[in-house]
């Protein structure tokens, strides 16, 4: 299959990438990281995430985040809500988008968000019910879609299953994603080709965490597959609080070099984000996470 001419990136290491953060970042910085991402052209943000405060206390700023970023007419900030609670605040913090975070694996979903996965989508019900009355856009995520860190395999038609379900609660977008970065190459297009005989290819996306170093590959193959929506985290933040040794988001700048190698339009100024890539590795006293960032860092220093 040939290749999409252009693909939306979205941006979720101010969410994803920070909520693995030990030390609290300061609110500001979160909202200067957001603004920088806001320049560099992308046209979704995941910006924060309205969930409870003890289970991932580095979220706890999100109010003040959303609150204080600066948004551009057009761009698509997004949060994630588990519960009416977190949609309540996120109705406050004007959120143009909330998410409603699922799994494909049962174990999964009792670690992360304490329910089954039958119970998730029944909460999922009300939050769905109340962004179409609000006019707000739905997402719904699907972790643990190409393997589980507690249940190990999963197959292609339970991923479909969560699909369906979701499809059925109004989701616009649905995230089919690689919360520990196991998936393969050839695994991406069995579980697409899979889930499109449920939802509409062009409103799937691909959220690859980059664990084993194959979220590029991934991408390349979704896109084999007509897959044309990507998350990544700048400087290749983050991974997630319950699946241990999981890494990062595949960071977005590999995966703009890799788009503007291949001629594929993003709209998003790559040297732009290595800036922000930069600006946010120097908060947290670690080199970024990104070759293709420090790579181009490095190259300007001559
Ligand atoms: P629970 O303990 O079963 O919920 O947690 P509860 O309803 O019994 O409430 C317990 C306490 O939390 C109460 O406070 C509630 O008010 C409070 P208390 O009375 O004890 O003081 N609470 C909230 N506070 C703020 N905002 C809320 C909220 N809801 C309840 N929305 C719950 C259930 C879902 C809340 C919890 O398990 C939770 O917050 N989980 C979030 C886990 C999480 O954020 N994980 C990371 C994001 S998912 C991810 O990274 C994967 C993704 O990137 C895709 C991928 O890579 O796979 C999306
Ligand atoms: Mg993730």
């Amino acid at each position: 299959m040939t290749l999409p001419n252009k693909v939306k990136i979205v941006e979720v290491g101010p969410r994803d990438g920070l909520q693995n953060e030990k030390e609290t970042i300061p609110a500001a910085v979160k909202i200067e990281l957001v603004d920088r991402l806001t320049d560099a052209g992308f046209s979704n943000i995941e910006a924060a995430s309205f969930v409870s405060p003890k289970w991932v206390p580095q979220m706890a700023t999100s109010t003040e985040v959303m609150e204080k970023i600066r948004r551009k007419p057009g761009v698509v900030y997004s949060v994630l809500t588990p519960n009416m609670k977190g949609f309540d605040a996120a109705v406050a913090a004007k959120a143009d988008e909330v998410v409603i975070f699922g799994a494909a694996s049962e174990a999964f979903s009792q670690k992360n968000i304490n329910c089954s996965i039958a119970e998730s989508i029944e909460r999922f019900r009300d939050v769905a019910q109340s962004a179409k009355q609000h006019g707000i856009r739905l997402r719904g995520s699907i972790s643990c879609s190409f393997g589980c860190p507690y249940q190990g395999e999963v197959s292609p038609d339970s991923v479909a299953d969560v699909v369906r379900r979701l499809r059925e609660l109004g989701c616009d977008e649905i995230d089919i994603a690689d919360t520990i970065g196991v998936a393969t190459p050839n695994k991406v297009k069995t579980v697409f080709e899979r889930v499109k005989q449920e939802f509409p290819a062009e409103r799937l996306s691909g959220h690859f965490h980059d664990t084993y170093g194959q979220a590029l590959a991934n991408i390349y193959a979704g896109m084999e597959s007509g897959i044309a929506i990507y998350h990544s985290s700048i400087a290749g933040l983050g991974g997630c609080p319950y699946a241990k040794g999981a890494t990062g988001n595949v960071s977005t700048e590999d995966v703009l070099y890799m788009m503007n190698g291949l001629g594929i339009d993003t709209g998003i100024d790559l040297d732009a984000v290595v800036d922000a890539g930069q600006f946010i590795s120097q908060h947290l006293g670690r080199k970024a996470a990104s070759r293709a960032g420090n790579a181009i860092a490095a190259k300007r220093q001559g």
